[in-house]
């Protein structure tokens, strides 16, 4: 006789995909459980946006997401909206605001989120269950049995949830990949996403002796172009611009920085070299760039001397150096680091509406699609949104 079925549906993975989808099914007045391996639920969003989680963006839309279907996040975007999310947050009285780009942060701390969200699924009757390691999955008759060290659980339907493989030390595995490839379903190859880029030591020579600098740009890779901040580290270059040429940047490939956005440079630096002719380019970038970066910069790849010297066609080179800046980064400093895991379950395998999979019963939401949103509010927005999608499925 086949076991009975205790729960509508079982999720797997506790962290902000699981959390939401559990407290949509448990409002239809499903009966659900959401198996936990670590010790506490929500341990991203509780690291998220340097600890005042920057839970949407008002610009969530297909366009901010990479996947290697592009129209697939629409759907799920579209029926569940950064609005929706916000009427949440602020019917539990949570303080909130803009900080730029439509990037939504807590006024507090993220414990906030998690809290309204582990109330919300209180509420409704979800059953929270932690230190359960989900070990295997496998379909039973009507639905699936999900094992784990303290016993087996049975449910119609089976939501995986278990995240991407960014930051292994919060409980990161490639659990959701292996049961998809289990299931017959395609994993679209993973590589970190929003991450630190790294460079050959001669080159991250240069940035760590600025660790710290920030600049701003406009960098370009495969097609993309961001403008925001760069920043130096001991590593290599950090911060908003290369976090999000992080995710489309290849190995092999270059990256093109344009450190004086919208500036005409040849102008301003004539007229430095006419009131100034003595002072060199590192110090006339100075008005331009940060001066620490400026004096760098002019130090290892402009030429030397005052600027009185130097004739028109220097000063072209200079600014067509200083907007075309060509950096051939080595890699990534890898899941470690990353924010996000850009890839994963293919969306060819589920349904773009419900989520759920060729493989009957089962789902998967969250970062363990490949759907990946920019810097800025957008993967928690993906999470909520695929997650509102499955709930309404369950
Ligand atoms: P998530 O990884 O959050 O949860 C998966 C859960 O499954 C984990 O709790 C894990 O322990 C559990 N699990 C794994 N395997 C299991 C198994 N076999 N059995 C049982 N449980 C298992 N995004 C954003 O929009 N705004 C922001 O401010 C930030 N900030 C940010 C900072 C940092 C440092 C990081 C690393 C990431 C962000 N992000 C972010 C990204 C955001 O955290 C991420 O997109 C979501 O947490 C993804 O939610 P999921 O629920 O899909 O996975």
């Amino acid at each position: 006789m086949p076991p009975q079925h205790t729960y509508d549906a079982v999720i797997a993975g506790g962290g902000a995909a699981g959390l939401f989808c559990a407290l949509t099914a448990g409002r239809r007045g499903r009966r659900v459980a959401v198996l936990e391996r670590g010790e506490r639920p929500g341990r991203k969003v509780i690291i998220s946006g340097g600890g005042r989680c920057n839970f949407t963006n008002l610009n969530a839309s297909a366009e901010h997401y990479l996947s290697a279907n592009p129209d697939f996040p629409i759907s799920a975007l579209s029926r569940f909206t950064p609005a929706d999310f916000i009427a949440l947050v602020e019917s539990h009285a949570i303080a909130y605001h803009e900080k730029e780009l439509g990037q939504l942060f807590c006024d507090g701390t993220s414990q906030a989120v998690l809290d309204m969200l582990l109330a919300e699924c209180a509420a409704v009757g979800v059953e929270l269950l932690t230190s359960m390691d989900i070990s295997a999955v496998a379909p039973e008759a009507g639905g699936w049995t999900v094992g784990t060290g303290t016993g087996a659980f049975h449910a119609d339907a089976l939501v995986l949830a278990t995240g991407g493989l960014s930051i292994p030390k919060m409980g990161s595995t490639g659990f959701a990949y292996e049961v998809a490839r289990e299931q017959g379903l395609e994993v679209v190859p993973t590589r970190a996403g929003l991450v630190p880029l790294t460079f050959p030591p001669d080159e991250t020579a240069f940035f760590k002796a600025l660790a710290g600098v920030s600049v701003p740009c406009a960098v370009t890779v495969g097609g993309r172009a961001y403008r925001h901040n760069l920043l130096c580290t001991h590593r290599g270059l950090s911060g908003p611009a290369m976090l999000q040429a992080s995710n489309h940047w290849l190995p092999g490939q270059s990256i093109s920085v344009d450190l004086a956005p919208g500036v005409d440079i040849v102008p301003r630096l004539e007229g430095t070299r006419s009131r100034a002719p003595r002072v060199s380019l590192g110090d006339a970038l100075a008005g331009t760039l940060p001066r620490r970066f400026a004096e760098a910069f002019a130090a290892a790849y402009l030429p030397a001397g005052p600027l009185g010297r130097m004739g028109s066609r220097a000063l072209e080179e200079a600014a067509a150096l200083l907007h075309g800046w060509t950096l051939r980064p080595a890699g990534t400093e890898g899941y470690r680091t990353a924010e996000v895991t850009v890839g994963g379950v293919d969306t060819r395998g589920l349904s773009s509406r419900t989520m759920e999979s060729c493989a009957p019963g089962l789902f998967c939401i969250g970062e363990c699609v490949d759907v990946t949103g920019e810097l800025g509010g957008y993967n928690f927005q993906w999470a909520w949104a695929s997650a509102h999608a499955a709930g309404e499925a369950l």
